[in-house]
């Protein structure tokens, strides 16, 4: 009998997994919760939100899902994993417990200094106070320094800046005027590091793990990495700085030492570990763990796998992931995220998108933000779609991938026209 899969979430990221997992010989049936438009070409959407732990276990329960795969981080900071398991269904992601690594700074930072883990000199600060002593030490050095909220702040909870001013305003909204709630009750003051920076995304099965990619974000809203972060512009896969040597360094030095340290702290991880690394003149350096995979990044990283995700997504969960492989689809992979006017500042909402229809058979397009309004698609988000192309290499998935970009229109479309220009370097 064919399996039933449930995919917690409803942006780009999950409509990169359904698609992926509707190619799986194994899968009969495809439910989403909540999904999107995009979605629901492909799975059945049910309306329960994210947040709902308990109503997604009911579902799960009363329909015999086989697997669960968990999106966004907000459930899994929930315990969703933890309550999944107890009721005895198999469930793809971390504990609460494991979760912090992407849920407190603080918990991340101290597990890297006692493992001896590299990542950037830091102060765990609990008051103003010594946050802007700690602050100062690099500020009067003329050197930039890095805050960062303890908790989850909506990609917001972490500045660099060499500036004085703005350094102490950071502070006192994190600290003092509580912006981020009890996020910000203890903030991580910490050397600014310098280089390229690159994305690794690993399998783990608590003990064992599998490198399944690399990739390379576009945060910032412009070409050139000019104006705002964002929740993401494009990515592509396998950067070229990515060697066989450098895997080596990252995996014996950072992947492997983090996942027996997990397990040493009785916490062991399961699921996809997204390891955000500095990539400095000393050798790479840990910024930041998230304990799920990116968004967008996911929307390049289904398509250029071969393998069946599904028996690798079920490995981690069983603690049988020790011997897998991963076989690539392709050499390159890149995707444009379609933004609405303003984003990421305010934006409207329900423009008719236009020219989907006109795409090459072998272009994927998946939903982040739209809505159907009388049986039109309509955008529905900030970041609205995600083109993606592959190709033998990066320079022809790029050619490709902003041919199709231009066939499709709404009204105050916007987009980076330089997504894996570095690759081309
Ligand atoms: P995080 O959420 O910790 O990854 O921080 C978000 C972004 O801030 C990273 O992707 C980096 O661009 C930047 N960042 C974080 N920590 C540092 C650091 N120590 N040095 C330089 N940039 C950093
Ligand atoms: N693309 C960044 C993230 O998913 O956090």
């Amino acid at each position: 009998m064919g399996k039933k899969v449930l995919v917690v979430g409803q942006g780009g990221r999950e409509h990169a997994l359904v698609w992926k997992l509707a190619q799986s010989p194994q899968v009969d049936k495809i439910y989403a919760a909540p999904g999107n438009p995009g979605i629901a070409q492909l799975a059945e959407c049910v309306d329960i939100s994210v947040d709902n732990t308990l109503g997604l276990l009911e579902f799960a329960l009363q329909e015999g899902i086989n697997l669960t795969i968990v999106g966004p981080e907000a459930p899994l900071m929930n315990g969703i994993v933890d309550q999944f398991t107890a009721a005895g269904l198999k469930i793809f992601g971390p504990s609460a417990a494991a979760a912090r690594l992407e849920g407190s700074k603080v918990f991340t930072k101290q597990l890297l200094h006692k493992y001896g883990i590299p990542t950037a000199s830091f102060e765990v600060c609990e008051n103003s106070d010594s946050a802007h002593k700690a602050a100062g030490f690099y500020i009067d050095q003329d050197k930039p320094v890095v805050l960062k909220a303890d908790g989850l702040a909506a990609g917001k909870g972490v500045v660099v800046t060499a500036d004085k001013q703005e350094a102490a305003d950071a502070i006192e909204a994190m600290m003092n005027q509580h912006a981020f709630g009890q996020a910000g009750d203890r903030v991580v003051v910490e050397e600014c590091l310098v280089g390229e920076e690159l994305s690794v995304f690993t399998l783990c099965d608590g003990k064992d793990f599998l490198t399944l990619m690399t990739a390379q974000d576009h945060k910032r809203v412009f070409d050139d990495d000019k104006g705002p972060n964002t929740g993401g512009m494009g990515a592509y896969v396998n950067p070229p700085i990515y060697t066989p040597e450098l895997k080596e360094v990252i995996e014996s030095r950072i992947i492997a030492p983090v996942i027996a340290a997990m397990q040493e702290e009785g916490h062991p991880y399961k699921g996809v570990l997204y390891t955000g690394l500095m990539l400095t003149a000393d050798g790479p350096q840990v910024l930041e763990f998230n304990a799920r995979f990116g968004d967008p990044e996911t929307q390049v990283l289904m398509p250029a796998i071969k393998d069946d995700l599904l028996p690798l997504l079920e490995a981690c969960a069983d603690g049988t992931l020790g011997g897998s492989q991963v076989e690539l689809e392709a050499n390159a992979c890149v995707g444009v995220v379609l933004a609405s006017g303003g984003y990421p500042g305010d934006y409207a909402k329900g423009k008719p998108i236009k020219g989907l229809d006109q795409l090459s058979g072998d272009t994927m397009v998946f939903h982040a933000g739209t809505a159907l309004k009388e049986g039109q698609l309509v955008t529905n988000g900030g970041r609205v779609l995600a083109v993606v192309c592959r190709g033998k290499d990066n320079a022809e998935a790029i050619g490709k991938v902003y041919k199709e970009v231009e066939k499709i229109s709404f009204d105050g479309i916007h987009y980076r026209h330089d997504i894996g220009r570095r690759a081309l370097r």
